[in-house]
């Protein structure tokens, strides 16, 4: 559509005023990035701001659970066949969203980078790439490793893999899709500009994954190598079990299209999503911001929590569902923030309130008929880094890290210190499991903090 003919039909005319007060260069620019506008999205975005309504009433359930892959339940077992055929066969890829930077934490530059091995400083990139290498190595599978980046961090993210050699993955196994933008609005649905030349846009949120992976071009790679499954993870947290064997199991004999992993609620506000069940048997998810108290509260006879399942924003997805959903209108979410942007005639710019749009992954759950969510223990795969201090702060993950390594390196018979940091290297074992059969056969190092490879019998 042509950028003047839909700014005009929709009264938005004015946003060309300061480019073309600027000067020609400035008005090309514009028009360039208007040219980039995805109109349906603005008319949907337009909309939201004066329906912002009621949350949805209806009623609700919770969901059924399977039981954790850590937990040794034996309803497990043929979905850990079901999991480990599926990788050797070569039908599942990674994804990991790190479109985040690390601000919160006082670090500049990717979240995925941030330095948060206890012992080594090993940063959460280079863990989730071990636990890449290593699955490779025990199922024999290409394992393609997508990051979805942020175009604030798109190029660092690349070239802090190029520095370390993709640490030994190859290249060519590793992909880097950058999440798109949505223009931000004022409170009357007019276009913000960052410059004359150039609208105010932000990242269009974890649900931009969807398109991120459609407009990457890989989808058609990947089927080509016959993958037809994605497991999907946040880059901050540094206990998740990357392509679970257990989980891809479940998700393949319940036949769903989009599964999630919860963990059960430290308490009612805990900051994550809830997972319920909707009347027509579909999942949702209820944003912690967004989830009344009243309902947060509610318990059993037994005094449990009645809605627990925290979102993990764990999920595996059939490819094909995530092609539909790169396509699909998933709900638009508003955050009225004050945005620095031109105002008037004033020159530079300044701040003034406005309206960020973002949509969300897990909102593509009510839109698959079959789903499944599947349990995890706290302490074996869920410790986020999400702030410098307090709850889910650097200390508190890599406390987590130091436990879980602890209680690994004990099992295998290996000697750890009970003070102090303990770590286990990235790319060493996959489990606890591993570790314990990695131990038998090979020479293991510990200094009591650090445990490593040493030379092979
Ligand atoms: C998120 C989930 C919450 C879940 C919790 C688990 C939302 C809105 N909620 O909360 O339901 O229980 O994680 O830890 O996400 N990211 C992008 N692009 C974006 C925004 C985020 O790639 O535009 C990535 C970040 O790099 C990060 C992840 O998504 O890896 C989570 O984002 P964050 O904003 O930290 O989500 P939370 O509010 O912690």
């Amino acid at each position: 559509m042509n950028p003047i003919n839909a700014l005009q039909e929709r009264g938005m005319e004015s946003v060309l005023g300061p480019a073309r007060n600027a000067g020609p260069s400035f008005e090309k620019s514009l028009l360039a990035d208007l040219a980039n506008v995805d109109w349906t999205t603005l008319d949907r975005q337009r909309l939201a701001l004066d329906n912002a309504g009621p949350l949805d009433s209806e009623e609700i359930l919770p969901p059924p659970i399977q039981p954790a892959s850590t937990s040794g339940d034996a309803r497990n077992e043929s979905a850990e066949q079901a999991g480990w055929q599926a990788l050797r066969d070569g039908r599942v890829a990674i994804a990991t969203v790190a479109g985040g930077q690390a601000s919160r934490l006082g670090f500049s530059g990717p979240k995925g980078a941030f330095p948060l091995g206890p012992v080594s400083g090993t940063s959460l990139f280079q863990m989730m790439a071990g636990q890449v290498f290593r699955l490779r190595q025990l199922s024999g599978a290409a394992l393609p490793w997508i990051i979805q980046t942020g175009p604030a961090n798109h190029l660092e993210t690349m070239a802090f893999f190029a520095d370390r050699s993709y640490f030994g993955l190859g290249k060519k196994s590793v992909h880097f899709a950058c999440q798109g933008t949505l223009p931000a609005l004022s409170e009357g649905g007019q276009f913000l500009l960052e410059t004359p030349g150039s609208l105010f846009r932000n990242p269009d949120g974890h649900g931009g994954f969807y398109r991120a992976i459609r407009n990457s071009g890989i989808c058609p790679q990947l089927r080509e190598m016959g993958v037809d499954l994605l497991y999907y993870c946040q880059v901050d947290n540094p206990l998740v079990r990357m392509a679970d064997p257990i989980f891809l199991g479940h998700h393949l004999l319940t036949e769903a299209r989009m599964s999630v992993k919860v963990v059960a609620k430290s308490d009612p506000l805990e900051k994550v999503g809830l997972i319920i069940e909707k009347p027509d048997g579909r999942l949702g998810c209820i944003e912690y911001s967004d989830l009344a108290p009243e309902l947060a509260e509610l318990r059993n006879a037994d005094g449990q929590l009645r809605f627990m399942a925290g979102n993990l924003a764990i999920h595996c997805f059939n490819l094909d569902f995530v092609q539909e959903m790169a396509e699909a209108a998933l709900p638009l979410h508003l955050a009225h923030k004050d945005v620095k942007v031109l105002n008037g005639n004033n020159p530079e710019p300044t701040f003034r309130p406005g309206v960020k749009f973002e949509t969300f992954v897990f909102d593509a759950l009510p839109l698959a008929d079959k789903s499944m969510v599947q349990l995890a223990l706290r302490e074996d795969e869920f410790a986020p880094v999400k702030n410098r201090s307090g709850s889910d702060s650097i200390q508190t993950s890599r406390d987590a890290l130091t436990l879980r390594s602890r209680r690994w390196s004990q099992a295998a018979g290996l000697p750890v210190k009970e003070q102090g940091s303990v770590e286990i290297s990235a790319q060493l074992c996959y489990d606890q499991a591993d570790l314990s059969r990695r131990s038998e056969d090979l020479q293991l190092k510990s200094n009591g903090h650090l445990v490593c490879l040493g030379a092979a019998r």
